[in-house]
């Protein structure tokens, strides 16, 4: 490193992710992608920045991310551009934008992908953090809503973790809300003088976030307050009944908890929130529900949704705590070659054996036997290929088993069978 050159480091709260982690984030990614696949969602990808009124119309002005989270520039003294610290208004925005809702039916839509927050960084917490989600648009009824949180429960499963709470409630329609707003706000007249300076606030410009505020000495306030899901009108009642009472059908566990009206403004009838205790303080693993009216907020047509995101950055953190998925991405084969006329017969095989999809390494310059025996350890190699002048001379390669530390010499012709042959040996059942 150089004395005189400040090194630079990443930005604050953004991370690498290196190797071997990313073979678990791709490993996870791999399950999503199947389960998504099994229940009919199709991949959307959406760009990641985002016209800035976008995230303030529908995630919603008094929202903490909104008002202290997002990172907004100028865009050259154009437009107002902001990173997006989420995807569903940009799902439903290239639904409007592309009229999807004239081919008819139901869209199912799933998304990985970088979402940007300027929160306080901390375990589980960060400025660029990954979201694995789903949206649904096109249809107002339950059974989307249990439907999409039994696939989360299925994901969840098929990863390993099974020690975590799900907690649902409804936050009503815009029809019922504003009752519930009316004695919220009456509520607050007497205690919100006690609260936090953001409470105070809320309490008179959006009530219902008064709900999501996480200060300690609040707690006890917001425990008395009413709650939402006594004010439901008939239609939303219903709506809920019909949501808890597939998800008992379907198997999947759930505890109703009337707090939970989460940190955006788009919401309307069902939320849900998975959290986990592995995770410490920042135990939500992933949240979603139902935006009927979301749509219409940043001017398309009525077009009902329900999603969720489940925060990728944490399900790593989980699956590695439950340590059911295993993954290893082992070297199988280093071709070890002496003297410069082995490099093409060397290159050559190593070149068949990646086309079959094996994974392989090769010495880019001439190493001694025993140096290159070394690096194939070091790598983990299970098989080293050596090619030297006898081997040449009689078109029959060794073979080194690195896991029992047998070599034998196989025909050049017979490697990838050889190596193909000892694999089934080891792993009878995965072939
Ligand atoms: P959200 O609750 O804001 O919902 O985020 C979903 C998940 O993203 C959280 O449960 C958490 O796991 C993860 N997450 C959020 N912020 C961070 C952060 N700073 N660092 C690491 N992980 C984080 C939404 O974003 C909605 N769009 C979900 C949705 C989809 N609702 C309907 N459709």
């Amino acid at each position: 490193m150089s004395k005189d050159v400040e090194p630079i480091r990443s930005v604050k709260g953004m991370r690498d992710l290196l190797p071997p982690e990313t073979w678990l984030w791709q490993r996870v990614e791999e399950e999503a992608r199947q389960v998504f696949h099994a229940y009919n969602f199709d991949e959307i990808r959406t760009p990641i920045l985002e016209p800035t009124a976008l995230f303030t119309r529908s995630v919603g002005a008094d929202t903490d991310i909104v008002t202290k989270e997002m990172y907004t520039f100028c865009d050259r003294g154009e437009e107002s551009l902001t990173l997006r610290p989420e995807a569903t208004a940009s799902v439903v925005r290239a639904y409007t934008e592309h009229a999807l809702y004239n081919r008819g039916g139901i869209h199912k839509f799933y998304y990985l992908g970088p979402m940007f927050r300027r929160d306080r960084p901390q375990k589980g917490r960060y400025r660029q953090f990954y979201q694995i989600g789903a949206e649904v648009l096109g249809s107002d009824h339950p059974s989307i809503d249990a439907e999409g949180i039994e696939l989360v429960a299925l994901l969840l499963d098929r990863v390993g973790i099974r020690q975590y709470t799900l907690f649902i409630n409804s936050v009503g329609c815009p029809n019922c809300r504003a009752e519930y707003v009316r004695v919220l706000r009456q509520a607050l007249r007497g205690v919100a003088a006690q609260m936090c300076a953001d409470c105070q606030r809320r309490a008179e410009t959006n009530p219902l976030r008064v709900l999501d505020c996480k200060v300690p000495g609040d707690q006890p306030l917001i425990e008395r307050l009413p709650h939402i899901i006594d004010y439901l009108d008939a239609e939303c009642r219903h709506h809920f009944d019909r949501v808890t009472q597939q998800l008992r059908e379907r198997g999947v566990a759930y505890t109703i908890n009337p707090r939970l009206v989460r940190g955006l403004d788009y919401y309307t009838r069902t939320t849900f929130e998975v959290t986990s205790g592995v995770l410490g303080a920042q135990n939500s693993l992933l949240g979603g529900g139902r935006y009927d009216g979301l749509s219409e907020m940043i001017g398309g047509p009525a077009a009902p949704g329900f999603g969720f995101a489940i925060g990728q950055d944490r399900l790593v953190l989980a699956v590695e705590a439950a340590g059911q998925l295993k993954v290893e991405c082992p070297l199988e084969v280093y071709v070890a070659w002496m003297g410069d006329g082995a490099l093409a017969p060397a290159g050559e095989l190593a070149r068949q054996l990646r086309r079959s999809g094996q994974r392989v390494e090769i010495a880019y310059q001439p190493l001694k036997l025993k140096r290159s025996l070394a690096i194939a350890n070091k790598l983990g190699a299970r098989f080293v290929v050596i090619i030297g002048e006898g081997e040449l001379a009689s078109g029959r390669y060794q073979v080194k088993d690195m896991t029992t530390g047998e070599q034998e010499a196989v025909e050049r012709a017979e490697i990838e069978r050889y190596l193909q042959a000892k694999r089934e040996e080891a792993a009878p059942s995965e072939t």
